[in-house]
């Protein structure tokens, strides 16, 4: 039996992170002064408060400025609107990103399309969602951005593939089907409510997994020799000594006798979000500097 190829994401977003730290480089010899990343964390929800601080710790890292925003559980929609349009006229700042999920009396679609779409690092404003679904040149969403990354060295040429792209969210699954057809996949969207999933997967030669249930997609769906990028990221506690364990949206361990290759969680798609960000903001300061 042979065994397929493990992603490297981990090394990938590492490289990505370096080429972008060079470019931050030229662009501070260039203009005078650092990108600047603005992150608006609202709440206390623990794995967020993990993200904001790697997301800061790294954008430091690369040569940039990082500005962190905490406000409580609580906080009105208006004042995070304020802050949003303050945030919007500050020259330092090139990029916007407001962590979510946020809280249940905040609308999130109205806090994401009063970000200057300019500064939209995490291209979820209907402005670049739109360009993107146009074909035009957009601030693209991180996370299948970086899955795209991945798609394109391990396989080259994407065109003519066949992909099956499970997950519909704003966040990831829509993105990522708009960034697999502008490669000239020939695209499926499955969901929760698709009927026979095993063989809509298995029509796959890139199968992108994004529905957040641990270990849903089965290996044996997998068609022999497909590419499988799992975004899941899931806490399970099936263990005898109860400890918790992040697994994936793909059963792995089977999936691997079926595969060319596919990313592992963690240490797959993972760190390639922050890396990308990273590379959004580059982008839109270039951008503003015209
Ligand atoms: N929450 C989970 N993923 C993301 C992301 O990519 N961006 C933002 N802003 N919030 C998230």
């Amino acid at each position: 039996m042979t065994i397929g190829k493990i992603i490297d994401g981990k090394a990938f977003a590492a490289t990505l992170r370096d080429t972008v730290g060079e470019g931050v480089a030229g662009f501070v010899e260039a203009t005078g002064r650092k990108p600047g990343l603005a992150v608006v964390l609202v709440g206390e929800d623990p794995a967020s408060s993990v993200y904001v601080r790697s997301k800061g710790k790294m954008t430091v890292a690369a040569g940039m400025e990082s500005f962190e925003f905490k406000r409580p559980d609580s906080i009105g929609a208006e004042d995070l609107l304020d802050l949003i349009e303050e945030l919007n006229h500050d020259e330092r700042i090139d990029g916007i990103l407001v962590q979510l999920p946020l809280p249940g009396h905040i609308d999130e679609a109205v806090v994401i399309g009063a970000i200057d779409p300019a500064k939209d690092v995490d291209g979820f404003h209907v402005v670049n969602s739109g360009k993107l679904a146009t074909g035009q040149e957009a601030l693209v969403p991180c996370t299948p951005l970086g899955c795209i990354m991945l798609l394109k060295d391990e396989l080259g040429d994407l065109s003519g593939l066949e992909a099956v792209v499970v997950g519909r969210s704003n966040i990831v699954g829509k993105p990522m089907a708009a960034l697999l057809l502008a490669e000239s996949c020939t695209v499926t969207i499955a969901h929760s409510r698709t009927r026979d999933l095993a063989s809509v997967v298995h029509r796959a030669d890139i199968v992108v997994a994004a529905v957040g249930r641990a270990e849903m997609v089965k290996g044996e769906w997998i068609k022999p020799g497909a590419t499988v990028i799992d975004v899941g990221i899931n806490r399970v506690t099936d263990t005898e000594d109860g400890k918790a364990r992040i697994v994936g949206d793909v059963a792995t361990a089977e999936a691997l006798a079926h595969v060319r290759a596919i990313t592992p969680v963690p240490g797959g798609v993972g760190p390639m979000t922050i890396a990308v960000l990273l590379r959004n903001t580059l982008v839109a300061a270039h951008a503003r500097a015209g």
